[in-house]
């Protein structure tokens, strides 16, 4: 079937849209950060992404459409980021989605956004065959899927307090760094020498594949308050820190994803998400996925992170799904927003 899907993704604080094509992949893809937005806040300030979303959107959906050249006539559905995410962000995407799709006459898809996340390596060149344990890591998630096909998901483990990308943050914050501090901890973390802290790894002694990084984080806390009451709280100290948080947290990483690997008999991996561009996380992942002789795939930098490119390749999968069931939705449809949506129900 000859198909093309315009995704529209609104769920934090990017509004990114993209248009995927059945024969000729992804035609065009666009993005807006409101990283500058938020900076002088600390983190994202939901009220703050909903009402840059709704200036951005309608502008990024026509450059785009004009970038692809595709007019909406030729569109057969407007995908779009239904959750999980923050709830006015989302309900931005979504009624606009819906709206566009009832004036186009096409059906608006509702998407989850971890589905879109799980899939995005496939959008690459040399795409990973099913199945593949995901290892999903971002300011907002860290879980780990097994993966057995196209809709057949089973979360093997996630946080219990903390996302990865949310650790770094909080710690970056902590030693000074601006938001948001994941990258630049990492590149102080290249200076520092953090052997001498033995931080905890968290819950790597524990069976199974959960994560929790809050006692991790009060551990840099303790020693940052004791440095600092010591006025050593020095540029050669703080890289110290910066790199025995970073130590542990990638040996958890790694840990847990190599244990969900081999528990699931799987030879491939795929890391999605923000702090899936973390340099050391990048080859000690590779490293032990090696060692027991499977392979470590990603997608390229700019669709680890949130982007409409995943919500359109999403949208096409569903459609094509549906077309091959009978079950094509009509057009518009009603609007679906969820700032909470656990992936085995997408
Ligand atoms: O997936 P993402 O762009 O946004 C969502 O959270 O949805 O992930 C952003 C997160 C932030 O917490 C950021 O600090 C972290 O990814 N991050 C990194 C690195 N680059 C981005 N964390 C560690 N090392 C990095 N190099
Ligand atoms: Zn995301």
């Amino acid at each position: 079937m000859q198909s093309v899907v315009l995704g529209i993704e609104t769920s934090c604080d990017e509004t990114a849209v993209a248009v995927y094509h059945a024969e000729r992949g992804l035609l065009a893809h666009r993005l807006h950060s409101q990283i500058a937005l938020h900076a002088g806040y600390g983190g994202v300030v939901p009220e703050l992404a909903s009402r840059d979303h709704i200036r951005k959107l309608l502008p990024l959906v026509d450059a785009t459409l004009t970038a692809s050249g595709i007019r909406p006539g030729q569109l057969s559905a407007v995908a779009y980021t239904a959750g999980p995410g923050l709830i006015g962000a989302l309900l931005v995407g979504a009624t606009m989605a819906v709206g566009l799709a009832t004036a186009w006459n096409i059906p608006a898809l509702p998407i989850h956004h971890m589905e879109a996340h799980l899939l995005a390596t496939l959008l690459e060149d040399d795409p990973p065959a099913f199945p593949f344990v995901a290892l999903l890591v971002s300011g907002g998630h860290t879980m780990l899927v097994d993966v057995q096909g196209f809709g057949r998901y089973e979360v093997l483990g996630q946080t219990l307090d903390d996302a990865a990308g949310e650790a770094f943050d909080k710690t970056a914050k902590l030693l000074g760094l601006p938001y948001p501090g994941g990258p630049e901890l990492a590149a102080l973390a290249e200076f520092g020498d953090g052997a001498r802290f033995a931080f905890p790894r968290p819950m790597l002694r524990h069976p199974g594949v959960d994560f929790s990084f809050s006692g991790l984080k009060t551990a840099v806390m303790l020693r940052v308050r004791e440095a600092e009451a010591a006025g050593r709280l020095d540029d050669a100290m703080r890289a110290d820190l910066a790199d025995g948080f970073q130590q542990a947290v990638v040996d958890t990483l790694v840990g847990k994803a190599v244990r969900a690997v081999k528990q699931q008999g799987r030879q491939r991996l795929i890391i999605a998400g923000g702090v899936g561009a973390n340099r050391l996380l990048r080859e000690r992942l590779r490293t032990a996925m090696t060692e027991i002789g499977g392979t470590v795939h990603y997608p390229r930098a700019e669709f680890c992170t949130d982007n409409g490119a995943m919500i359109a390749f999403t949208g096409w999968l569903h459609l094509q799904a549906a077309a091959a069931r009978g079950t094509l939705a009509p057009p518009g449809g009603t609007v679906h927003a969820r700032a909470r949506w656990n992936l085995q129900e997408a």
